[in-house]
């Protein structure tokens, strides 16, 4: 069983170092977060294994990184300075502020409970606003990125002329983005600051709607394959009234978050909206000449827009379970192993001298090939506890008898079984059980 209670693994997350509200020494930023040093790995590998799927596994995608600040000219060709906005409204009794559509009564106040206290709605634009220069108020106006996706599109010609690449191809990129979100809430699912992984596959147009098709198959079973089951997911299209303004289709991966199905994905068909918008902002020319049919034309574009940081709650959440191991509690993480922030733990089995020059030797030869945690404190059945707790697939224990026998066990973070193995097949032993 998975997470019920979002608080669940809140607490596991800043109890073991995966997730600091943000200047807790201040009182804390609200609704922004530090990664420690578990989380920081989870979300790193989280972001690899997109990568692994969307670029290192396919010939048709490549890699950028894009600026995070840029001038109000890419947001006025995106359509972000007129249309990315939502409707806020102030309460006139408590002062506090809400999204009118996510509202549940217009009418109530969800603070102080006040009948008809809200202001006239009025539009917010949630970008982040700054100025480029060293002297205050004589800088350009410059933008926080509030999505990754535009650094594609205003590099779509660099990207065609330097890779040799032609539709259907992709570009990908991962990164910050920032949103001034009125009602940031659910702990990392909506924040200010947050990373998305996203990519842009550049299509002929009459090719569109069977990628959009592909893409929204391949996104779905990209969360499966690493270890989220299938009744915590669907994918929702979404209906006219909810389409951003560049969208003529847009699909959502939703997961099954405590407070019910919500988004860790779209999947949108942005048309040639983009290029053509930046095309005549810039005077540019963003479209492809194809050789073969002699044809110039403005591809289209299927976009997989998913949020790492939301996507990293997700897996914590599916992975969390409570079961009992030789009649005591425990809880465990069964994170998929490509995700977990430690791969194997090493644990002398006491802290003696005697054991600790083959316990390092240990640890060294498998951190040559994966992060390792190793741990040499507290009695045998309490460092296991804590490595089930944040997830490690395996376990190694070097023992008096490992002096003799040159030989360590292996213990399973899912199923507590235990394997006697000589250290000289150890690493092609944890490969095959890792998968990698
Ligand atoms: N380029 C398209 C785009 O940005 P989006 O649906 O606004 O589309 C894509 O964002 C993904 O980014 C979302 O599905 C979500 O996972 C993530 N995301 C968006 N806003 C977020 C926020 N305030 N906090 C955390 N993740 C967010």
């Amino acid at each position: 069983m998975a997470a019920t209670d979002l608080e669940q693994i809140v607490s596991l997350c800043k109890r073991r170092g995966f997730v600091y509200q943000s200047a807790e020494i201040y009182g804390g930023f609200r609704s922004t977060y530090d990664f420690g040093p578990l989380g920081s790995l989870l979300l790193r590998n989280v972001k690899e294994a997109w990568l692994r799927s969307m670029v290192q596994q396919r010939d048709d995608v490549v890699l950028i990184d894009a600026a995070v600040l840029s001038p109000p000219q890419v947001w006025q060709a995106s359509g972000h300075l007129a249309n990315f906005s939502d409707p806020l409204v102030d309460c006139m009794n408590c002062k506090n502020r809400f999204r009118l559509d996510k509202l549940d009564d217009p009418s109530i106040c969800p603070n102080c409970g006040e009948k008809n206290s809200f202001t006239e709605a009025r539009e917010f634009n949630l970008m982040f606003k700054t100025q480029a220069g060293p002297v205050e108020g004589t800088g350009a106006d410059a933008y926080l990125r509030p999505e990754t996706a535009q650094g594609m599109f205003t590099n779509f010609a660099n990207v065609l002329q330097t890779s040799r690449k032609k539709p259907p191809f992709g570009i990908a990129q991962v990164g910050k983005s920032f949103r001034n979100e009125i009602t940031p809430q659910n702990w990392i699912f909506r924040t200010r600051e947050f990373e998305q992984m996203e990519m842009e596959f550049f299509v002929p147009p009459d090719e569109s709607e069977q990628w959009y098709q592909y893409w929204c198959n391949e996104r779905l079973n990209w969360y499966i394959d690493l270890g989220i089951p299938a009744d915590m997911l669907l994918l929702r299209p979404h209906g006219d009234d909810e389409l951003s303004h560049y969208s003529t289709g847009t699909s959502d991966v939703e997961f099954k978050f405590p407070w019910g199905f919500d988004e860790l994905e779209g999947i949108a068909q942005r048309t040639d909206f983009d290029l053509k918008a930046h095309a005549a902002v810039s005077g540019e020319r963003l479209d492809y000449f194809d050789p073969q049919t002699n044809e110039r034309y403005v591809p289209y574009v299927i976009e997989p827009a998913a949020g790492a940081t939301r996507t990293m709650a997700a897996f914590l959440l599916a992975a969390y379970e409570e079961d009992e191991v030789n009649g005591e509690s425990r809880t465990v993480l069964r994170l998929h192993p490509r995700l977990a922030p430690y791969k194997i733990a090493v644990l002398p089995l006491s802290k003696k001298d005697t054991l600790t020059p083959l316990a390092h030797e240990v640890r060294k030869l498998l951190a040559d090939r994966y992060l390792i945690d190793y741990d040499e404190t507290q009695n045998i059945g309490k460092r296991y506890r804590r490595q089930d707790e944040i997830g490690t697939p395996l376990a190694v224990t070097v023992d008096f008898d490992s002096l003799e026998d040159n030989a360590v066990t292996i213990r399973d973070r899912d199923t507590t079984e235990q394997v006697r193995v000589p250290i000289d097949e150890l690493l092609a032993t944890v490969g095959d059980r890792l998968g990698f």
